[in-house]
């Protein structure tokens, strides 16, 4: 077998002497690049199959790591990259493992850490490369996401989505962002009758007016200008099926209009057509705006609203049912784990007490990305406290709510503890005398309590 070809892109000259000293020795071919558009254009010139693996350095002078990253990715996307970063730089870390990254490693690093880690990324290449194909075939089959609660308050919610989805009533689903009103839209179109029809969505706050119409009803050729094709709308696609309006609240006044006609008659005017169609369409709308509210200041029209309100599916906020953090919290884990190809089971009972107690302002969507770093930073079998956002065990900062007052002890001590070493750049002795606590008792509570140390420290 040829030896395997490793891109090493670093500013620092000596870093590129270490690892190249080093990588060759193991019998691996090395190619280095002190400058990001360097590398890039190796990349471009080269050949698909011509580097197994890229060691890269966040922080570059000549180019932001990150874009480095993104481009090499867009021009090799199967090419596994490990990225070097400074102590003290954990997010740019996480934002290369969100852009493709394979994994980080903290410098400075022994040589052992690195050839430990090259070795498993360029096995798993093989690995993936072998399964692709079956890979795709389970990502296929696993197209709707399951719905997870173990809260009453949820099961409430989702025992009447069922109820009324086999109904044709429209439908309001209201909730703060992040609470999963996508989801239980799509709950209500895979229990209903229309099931075998489409469902097709749309965000009415991410367009402009113009571009919302055309694409809700469509347009004739020569319309308006651009408009080159005729083209059918939404409304027209979703025929026999289930259209869900998303933002609702941001609809405008105009369009609210041209709505209200179809939900009442069922027919519309595509733009520039003289002719209304006629369609068959179940709508499902979303906001996490009060639209009585927004009616009483006149942004949304009444009538409308009750035609689309016609039953109310009301989220509540992931705060007013803490029994499902957890459930919550393991079905992400183990989701990003499988992507990942991480082997993490558990979750340290400190750090579920800390993700309880949160009171999650962006809910579940909140909850999911907390998971999904969680799993990035975690280098063992179990999540631990120190691989949460600090901001989670942050008790009794001014800008916190009142609930703090009911935390208990516990976790006043760990969110003490982990704020003091964060200060002191993860320094135990220093951080053992501000608290006035021995080295050793500071040991232990940093292991009682399952705190992370970053790699070099550890
Ligand atoms: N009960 C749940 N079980 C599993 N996943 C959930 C649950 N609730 C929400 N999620 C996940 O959380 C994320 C946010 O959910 P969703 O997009 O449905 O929220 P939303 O209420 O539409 O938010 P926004 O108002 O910001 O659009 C999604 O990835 C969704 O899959
Ligand atoms: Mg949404």
């Amino acid at each position: 077998m040829p030896p395997k070809r490793i891109l090493i892109c670093d500013d620092e000259e000596e870093i590129l002497r270490y690892l190249g000293k080093i990588l060759i020795s193991q019998g691996y071919g090395v190619e280095s690049f002190s400058r990001g558009a360097q590398l890039l254009r190796r990349l471009e010139t080269g050949d698909e199959g011509d580097a197994d693996l890229l060691l890269q350095d966040v922080r570059m002078p000549d180019m932001d790591g990150v874009t480095v990253l993104r481009e090499a990715k867009r021009l090799r996307p199967s090419l596994p990259v490990i990225i070097m970063t400074a102590f003290g730089t954990i997010d740019d870390a996480v934002g290369a493992i969100r852009l493709g990254a394979y994994d980080y490693v903290t410098k400075p690093f022994p040589k052992e850490k690195i050839l430990a880690l090259l070795e498993k990324a360029l096995e798993r290449e093989v690995l993936i490369r072998e399964n692709r194909a079956l890979r795709e075939e389970l990502i296929k089959g696993r197209t709707t996401s399951p719905i997870i609660f173990r809260s009453s308050r949820f099961k409430e919610l989702y025992d009447l989505t069922l109820q009324v989805a086999g109904s044709d009533a429209n439908i309001l689903i209201t909730g703060e962002s992040g609470t999963g009103k996508e989801l239980i839209a799509a709950a209500l179109h895979q229990h209903s009758p229309r099931n075998g029809k489409r469902l097709l969505s749309i965000n009415c706050a991410a367009l402009t007016d113009t571009l919302l119409e055309s694409q809700l009803f469509g347009h004739l050729r020569g319309a308006f200008t651009g408009a080159v094709e005729s083209r059918k709308g939404l409304l027209e696609e979703a025929h026999g099926g289930t259209l869900f309006l998303d933002e609702i609240g941001d609809m405008s006044p105009a369009i609210q209009a041209k709505l209200l006609r179809v939900v009442q008659e069922r027919e519309f005017l595509p733009v520039g057509a003289t002719r209304p169609k006629v369609v068959d369409v179940r709508f499902l709308a979303a906001t996490n705006k009060e639209l009585e509210q927004e009616i009483r200041n006149g942004r949304f029209r009444e009538d409308l609203y009750y035609r689309l309100n016609v039953i109310t599916l009301q989220l509540p906020p992931l705060r007013e049912r803490p029994e499902d953090v957890e459930p919550l919290a393991r079905h992400f884990l183990e989701r990003s784990a499988r992507r990942m190809n991480r082997e993490i089971v558990g979750i340290h009972p400190m750090a579920l007490t800390i993700l309880e107690s949160y009171p999650w302002p962006g809910n579940v969507r909140e909850l999911e990305n907390v998971m999904e770093r969680a799993v990035i930073l975690t280098r063992g079998g179990e999540i631990e406290s120190g691989a949460l956002p600090l901001k989670l065990s942050t008790l009794g900062s001014p800008d916190s709510g009142g609930d703090d007052l009911l935390a208990s002890l516990e976790s006043v001590e760990l969110a003490h503890i982990r704020r003091i070493l964060d200060r002191t750049g993860f320094h135990k002795s220093r951080s053992s005398e501000i608290l006035g606590i021995s080295r050793k008792t500071l040991d232990r509570k940093i292991a009682e309590y399952g705190i992370r140390l970053p790699c070099n420290q550890e």
